[in-house]
């Protein structure tokens, strides 16, 4: 060190700190991960999130940060399925098993969702039966018609 000019060492000198101080602020404050992901928003997720406190934030039956209905399985569901996209996503779609399964294997297949090994059935339970196709009949008849006179 002793044969570089004084204001090197003052410079490497200031480098060296700004980097420990950057490692500190780095260890204490790690950045915080958002776990509900807003609308449209995206990340690249390799594992499920953590989910903890699910059942506090219940409230009419409905998981409030994401939408989704709290019943068997949401805890699997937030997990593995709001990783990379927003609830949303689920909340708005509708299919059978069947359905829920292709778009499962294709997520997989195109867009690096893992493998969801055991909890796949449990998952698949819970969307097939609370996202399932609205069955589209006909209209119930009306009823309590208040008829009037033709008059001619
Ligand atoms: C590894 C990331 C990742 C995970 C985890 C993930 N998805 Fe997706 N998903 C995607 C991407 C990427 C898209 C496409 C988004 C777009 O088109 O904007 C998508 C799209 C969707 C769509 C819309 C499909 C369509 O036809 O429009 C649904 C529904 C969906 N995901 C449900 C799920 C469910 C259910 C799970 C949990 C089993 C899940 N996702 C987990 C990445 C993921």
């Amino acid at each position: 060190m002793q044969h570089l000019p004084a204001n090197l060492r003052l410079l490497i000198g200031a480098g060296l700190l700004v980097l420990v101080l950057a490692g500190l602020m780095f260890y204490f404050f790690p950045s915080e991960t958002p776990t509900v992901l807003k609308d449209g928003e995206m990340r690249e997720a390799e594992a499920p999130l953590p989910v903890d406190d699910v059942d506090g934030a219940i409230e009419n039956g409905i998981h409030t940060p994401t939408g989704l209905i709290a019943s068997e399985g949401v805890h699997l569901v937030i997990a593995h399925c709001t990783a990379c996209h927003s609830a949303k996503l689920v909340t708005q779609n509708r299919a059978d098993r069947e359905g829920w399964e292709k778009m499962i294997r294709w997520m997989q297949q195109t867009q690096n969702l893992w493998d969801l090994g055991e909890q796949e059935v449990a998952i698949l339970d819970y969307l097939a039966e609370n996202y399932a196709p609205v069955k589209s009949g006909r209209r119930p008849p009306l009823t309590d018609i208040d008829w009037y006179e033709l008059k001619d």
